[in-house]
C-alpha cells in the first residue's frame, strides 16, 4: 500500500515526529509513504518526493515541517479537488494521511466525496478540535507561554510595571487560560468570555492589597472588549479559509490601561515564539502515538476520521463529527479565569 501525506496550515512542534512515524510504523507494515509539499497545494500541483526513514532520521525533535507548510484549499478553485484526485492517481496513492487544523482536516473530509480516503492528525497549537483531549503542537506551545510568562514577571517585579502578554488563540482560549494558569497571570482574557477594560483594572489595583505593585495580563488574539464589534485584526484581508490576521488586542488593552493606571503597561506579543523550537515530551509522544494510529485505522479500512486521544487512548473520531462543533475552553475550567481574585 501506499500513503501520502501533507502538512497544511500554521505548523507547531510534533508535526515532523508524526512524520517520523508514520514512515517508520507504515514501513514496518508494507506501507511505503510519498510527502506531499507545501500543504493542499502538494496534490494540486503534483508537489510530491518519497519520505523514506533516511529522511525522517534526526527529526524527532525539530519543530517545524520538513514538507513545508501552506494555507492552500483546493476547494478555492473550480478544478482543485480534481487536480488533488488526478495527483493521487499518477503517484498511486491508496490514501492520504492530512496533518493540521481545522481548515486542512475539513479540506480531507470534504474529499471524501470525491472518494478520497483520507485520516486525519488534529495538529494545532490552539488545541480547538472537537472530540480530541489534546492537539497536536498544544502542550509544546503551552510550554513556550509559561516560559515567557516566568521572564516577564521578573521585569514586571522589578520595574513596577503592568504587563501584557498576548498569545494565539483565534476562537478558543486553552492557551491564554492554560498558559495563564501554569505562568501565573493575574488577568486571564479569552475569546469565550468578553472582556470588560475596568474590571481588569480593578482586579489590577486589588493587588495592591498583596503589596503588589506589578501585574501579568495574558490576552489571547481572538479576545473581544465589550461593546467592540468583533475580534482586534492585524491584517483584514482574509486567508483561503477566510480568516482575517488577528493581532493588537494586546495593545488596546494597554491603551485602554494606560489612561487608568500610574505604573507603565507594557506589551508582548509572543507571536510565532510560541509556534517554533523544539517539541515537548508530550508532544513527541502524542505525535509518535498519531502517526502510528493513522497508519493502522487505515490498514483498518477505516477512513474519514481523525486519531484523538481520550485519556491515555488513541481512538479513530469521525471527521463529520469532529468538525461540525467548535472546541472552546471546557465549561467546567472556566473558573480557573478568576480562581485567586
Ligand atoms: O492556526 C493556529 C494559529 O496559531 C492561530 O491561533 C493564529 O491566528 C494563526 O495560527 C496565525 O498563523 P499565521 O500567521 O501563520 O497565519
Amino acid at each position: 500500500m501506499r500513503a501520502g501525506v501533507l502538512t497544511g496550515g500554521g505548523d507547531s512542534p510534533g508535526i515532523n515526529a508524526a512524520l517520523r512515524s508514520i514512515v517508520r510504523f507504515g514501513n514496518k507494515h508494507g506501507v511505503d509513504v510519498l510527502g506531499f509539499e507545501e500543504g493542499w497545494k502538494g496534490p494540486v500541483e503534483n508537489l510530491v518526493r518519497p519520505l523514506t526513514q533516511v529522511d525522517v532520521s534526526g527529526i524527532l525533535h525539530i519543530g517545524g515541517t520538513i514538507l513545508s507548510s501552506s494555507r492552500t484549499n483546493p476547494f478555492r478553485s473550480p478544478d482543485g479537488p480534481e487536480r488533488v484526485v488526478e495527483t493521487l492517481a499518477v503517484n498511486a496513492v491508496d490514501f492520504l494521511i492530512a496533518i493540521g487544523g481545522d481548515d486542512t482536516l475539513g479540506v480531507a473530509h470534504r474529499l471524501s466525496e470525491y472518494d478520497v480516503k483520507a485520516v486525519g492528525i488534529p495538529q494545532t497549537i490552539d488545541n480547538d478540535i472537537a472530540m480530541t483531549d489534546y492537539t497536536l503542537g498544544f502542550s509544546s506551545a503551552l510550554g513556550a507561554i509559561t516560559d515567557a510568562l516566568d521572564r516577564l514577571h521578573t521585569t514586571a517585579a522589578s520595574h513596577h510595571r503592568v504587563l501584557i502578554l498576548e498569545v494565539m488563540g483565534r476562537d478558543a482560549g486553552w492557551l491564554s487560560l492554560m498558559g495563564g494558569v501554569a505562568g501565573g497571570a493575574d488577568v486571564i482574557l479569552i475569546p469565550e468570555q468578553k472582556f470588560n477594560v475596568d474590571s481588569i483594572f480593578r482586579k489590577i489595583k486589588r493587588r495592591e492589597h498583596l503589596k503588589k505593585r506589578f501585574s501579568i495580563v495574558i490576552v489571547a488574539e481572538g479576545a473581544q472588549p465589550e461593546g467592540m464589534g468583533g475580534q482586534v485584526v492585524e491584517e483584514a484581508e482574509v486567508d483561503a479559509f477566510g480568516h482575517a490576521r488577528l493581532g493588537g488586542v494586546g495593545q488596546y488593552v494597554a491603551n485602554q490601561l494606560s489612561e487608568r493606571m500610574q505604573i507603565p503597561v507594557r506589551v508582548t506579543n509572543l507571536a510565532y515564539l510560541q509556534r517554533g523550537g523544539s517539541p515537548s515530551p508530550f508532544d513527541r509522544i502524542l505525535a509518535t502515538r498519531f502517526g502510528a494510529a493513522s497508519i493502522e485505522f487505515a490498514l483498518n479500512g477505516q477512513y474519514d476520521v481523525m486519531t484523538a486521544i481520550h485519556g491515555t487512548q488513541i481512538v479513530p473520531v469521525p471527521l463529520s463529527e469532529a468538525l461540525a462543533q467548535a472546541r472552546p475552553v471546557d465549561e467546567g475550567l472556566l473558573y480557573l479565569v478568576d480562581l485567586f481574585e
